[in-house]
């Protein structure tokens, strides 16, 4: 989950998907690779565990450090970290251009469990190396001017030859739609000549999902779903549809 701009919903939208995304028999995991932390607020996680960062966490691998969350999804939260080992953790992402990788290799994921994760706004060292592993990179944008204006930087960054593996897809996501607004839905109209058919999904302004943020609760336990919710539902049914389709043979060469 990615984008230039901030406060776009990448993190809102990473706890609406592992909430909601899960292949059959697979497990459904999050890692929040942005030092803000805020995923575990989103995904009930109790507020002073440790992340992958921390010291305390240093003899442990990734697979036992994860932390129930949310309709049973697993979360690796980011941690509130000291000086020391936040600039540890940037060495090791900037000496080894290949470290997430590395630590989700050491993980033993099965082939139908999807990890979700959410990166700190901005062209950085989570999003490279969140690129570097990423099978589907989601853009989360918004119906606005601002937003638009970073579609160009964004396609720089993914358009660079060594960001991300061939096969890798990327499709965007429009956030925070407001339907009643005419400028939103003329903005819509312009998002999608532009993005064609990599706009996936459009997930309706609802302000459930931060109420609630803001009480601890789950927006994805009512019977009803929000039409936020039902939006992303929407969006993890799709992508689940292409993680579970076999392979197209010679496509890719
Ligand atoms: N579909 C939505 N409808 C209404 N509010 C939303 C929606 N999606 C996100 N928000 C709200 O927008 C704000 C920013 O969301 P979020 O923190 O997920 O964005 P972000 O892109 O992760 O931000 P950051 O750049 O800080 O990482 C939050 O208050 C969140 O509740
Ligand atoms: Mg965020």
């Amino acid at each position: 989950m990615i984008s230039l701009k901030g406060g776009v919903g990448k993190t809102t939208l990473s706890a609406g998907l592992v909430s909601s995304l899960r292949l059959k028999g697979g497990r459904a995991l999050a890692i929040d690779l942005d030092p803000q932390n805020a995923l575990q607020y989103h995904l009930g996680v109790e507020h002073s565990v440790s992340g992958f960062g921390s010291s305390s966490m240093a003899g442990l691998n990734w697979s036992e450090r994860w932390q129930c969350a949310f309709n049973d999804a697993l979360l690796l939260p980011y941690g509130i970290l000291s000086e020391d080992e936040r600039s540890s953790l940037i060495k090791d992402m900037t000496e080894d251009r290949h470290w997430l990788a590395r630590q989700l290799d050491s993980m033993n994921l099965d082939e139908n469990d999807v990890v979700v994760i959410d990166t700190a706004t901005g062209n950085n060292l989570a999003l490279m190396q969140a690129l570097d592993v990423a099978d589907e990179v989601l853009v989360v944008t918004t119906a606005d001017a601002s937003s638009f204006i970073a579609l160009d930087q964004i396609d720089g960054v993914l358009g660079e030859s060594d960001a991300r593996p061939a096969y890798s897809r990327c499709s965007y996501v429009v956030n925070q739609f407001d339907a009643s607004r005419e400028f939103s839905r003329d903005m819509l109209q312009v998002l999608k000549r532009r993005l064609g058919e990599q706009l996936m999904a459009v997930i309706s302004l609802d302000h459930t999902l931060g109420e609630a943020l803001a009480y601890g609760r789950n927006p994805f336990s009512t019977v009803e779903p929000s039409p936020a919710c039902e939006d992303v539902l929407n969006l993890a049914k799709q992508l689940k549809a292409r993680f579970e389709a076999p392979p197209v043979q010679g496509i890719e060469g």
